[in-house]
């Protein structure tokens, strides 16, 4: 099958990727030459494991190519994938600039009958948007060609991507018409085999079930954010609490990890659009509202401990803090909504330095702050710890939960750790005369 993406972002990659190695061919559209230019050397914009090999190997092969000429994307594939960007607006709703625009250049260009599948992350109501404006650019040119408007949300996890993909819980198209359903069904064959993993329902649907699934991990990592400030407050471990209620298949362990506030691309984004959604037509969804103040407030948490244990910002004037995890959260170098990216300036508007260390996000560090006095990148783990006051852990990476414990107790100025994801066991810490804060866990408090 002929398939044309247009963005090469972070969901535009992996799909186009994705559906080359299976068999498709695929043209990636997009607008930065730049990167299109990398691309076709191999380079890739993003860290995801898997996926240079696969760009690599299927540009060599002639099944994934890249272009930013709009015009020949359009006349290429038979299904065309919209996965551009929907950054959020000001007042928090998807700006749709980006999505508007590919629909107009395809209905600027197409000449004959299209399938127009919507993969960026819209508002409820988008596919007729984009079937409108494609719909207005034919009218302009005096044409009537068939095309279709389906969507097609994707629900990849980054550090995962390539696997979600290769291996989805489930494909979900929105679309009621017969022939793209079955259209669909074959460029989806491949990852549908064993059992069937596609739901087909209305366009609508489809579209509030990608939101509906994001805000639902949301409310879940939210709720257990709060539960965790409550157990800190009674003396409880909310790491007791999680496996407590876990053990209930209807609750399960999935998404109950308590920390320092969710971060990246989706979630913030997705849970205040569809707040903002609700808004626009006149239902105030209080707990979306809850869900994203929770997370405001668990952002700013380990800054919170750490004014508590020493007293006051005042005290933190002139201290150095060893920093573990940049990304916002492990195997990615996004820092996109980082809850270090708080810490950090909580900690730099106290008058304190930091010194960081990411298996990953070093490079997307200096992008994002440059040269500043008061943030020492740092090549290693442990050299991120010399001569600071404390460390802290704002990411889970593997490479932290077994550190050398004597190495850290004598490169730091105090046996002190801020976990904001819990990965140290608070009472091992205890034994060692480690002063340990982590997130919900009022035994390592009383320790005290
Ligand atoms: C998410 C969805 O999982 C994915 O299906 C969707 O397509 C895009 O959004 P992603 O943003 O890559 O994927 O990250 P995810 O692994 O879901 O984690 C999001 C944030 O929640 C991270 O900051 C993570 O640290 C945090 N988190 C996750 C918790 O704090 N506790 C948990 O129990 C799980």
């Amino acid at each position: 099958m002929k398939i044309t993406i247009f963005g090469t972002g972070y969901v535009g990659l992996v799909t186009g990727a994705c559906l080359a190695e299976v068999g498709h061919n695929v043209l990636c559209a997009d607008v930065d030459e730049s990167k299109i230019e990398r691309l076709k050397q191999g380079i890739i914009p993003i860290f995801e494991p898997g996926l240079e090999t696969i760009v690599r190997d299927n540009f060599n092969q002639g099944r994934l190519n890249f272009t930013t000429n709009a015009r020949e994307a359009v006349e290429f594939g038979d299904v065309q994938f919209i996965a551009v960007g929907t950054p959020p607006d000001e007042d928090g709703s998807a700006d749709l600039q980006y999505v508007r625009a590919v629909a107009r250049s395809i209905g600027e260009a197409m000449t004959s009958t299209k399938i127009v599948v919507n993969k960026s992350t819209v508002p409820v109501g988008t596919g007729d948007k984009v079937q409108a404006e494609i719909s207005t650019a034919l009218a302009e040119r005096g044409l009537s060609i068939e095309f279709d408007v389906v969507s097609n949300p994707e629900f990849l996890k980054e550090g995962a991507a390539v696997n979600d993909f290769m291996k989805p819980d489930r494909i979900i198209i929105g679309t009621t018409n017969p022939a793209s359903e079955k259209r669909m069904r074959e460029l989806y064959a491949p990852f549908n085999r064993n059992h069937d993993r596609m739901i087909v329902m209305d366009l609508r649907s489809a579209e509030l079930t990608k939101y509906a699934a994001n805000a639902m991990l949301a409310t879940k990592i939210s709720f257990m954010n709060e539960l965790a400030n409550l157990a800190e407050r009674l003396g409880a471990d909310i790491e007791q609490v999680r496996i407590g209620i876990g053990s209930d298949p209807r609750i399960g362990y999935h998404f109950i990890y308590p920390g320092c506030g969710y971060g990246g691309s989706c979630f913030p984004k997705d849970v205040q659009a569809l707040h903002r959604t609700a808004r626009d037509v006149g239902y105030n969804a209080k707990l979306l509202a809850a869900v994203e103040s929770v997370n405001d407030r668990q952002k700013v948490k380990l800054f919170d401990l750490i004014v508590r244990h020493y007293g006051g910002q005042d005290a933190l004037a002139g201290k150095t803090f060893a920093l573990w995890g940049l990304a916002f959260k492990p195997n990615t170098d996004d820092m996109r909504a980082a809850p270090s990216r708080e810490v950090m300036a909580a900690l730099w508007g106290a008058g304190a330095k930091v010194q960081a260390f990411d298996p990953e996000a070093m490079e997307e560090t200096q992008r994002i702050y440059g040269q500043r006095d008061d943030l020492l990148l740092c090549g290693t783990r442990d050299s991120a710890l010399k001569g600071a006051d404390a460390l802290i852990v704002c990411t889970e990476w593997k490479a932290f939960r077994a550190p050398d414990f004597a190495l850290m107790a004598s490169a730091l100025k105090e046996k002190l750790i801020f976990d904001g994801r819990n990965v140290y066991d608070p009472n091992r810490l205890a034994e060692d005369n480690w002063l340990y804060y982590g997130i919900g866990r009022g035994l390592s408090i009383s320790v005290r």
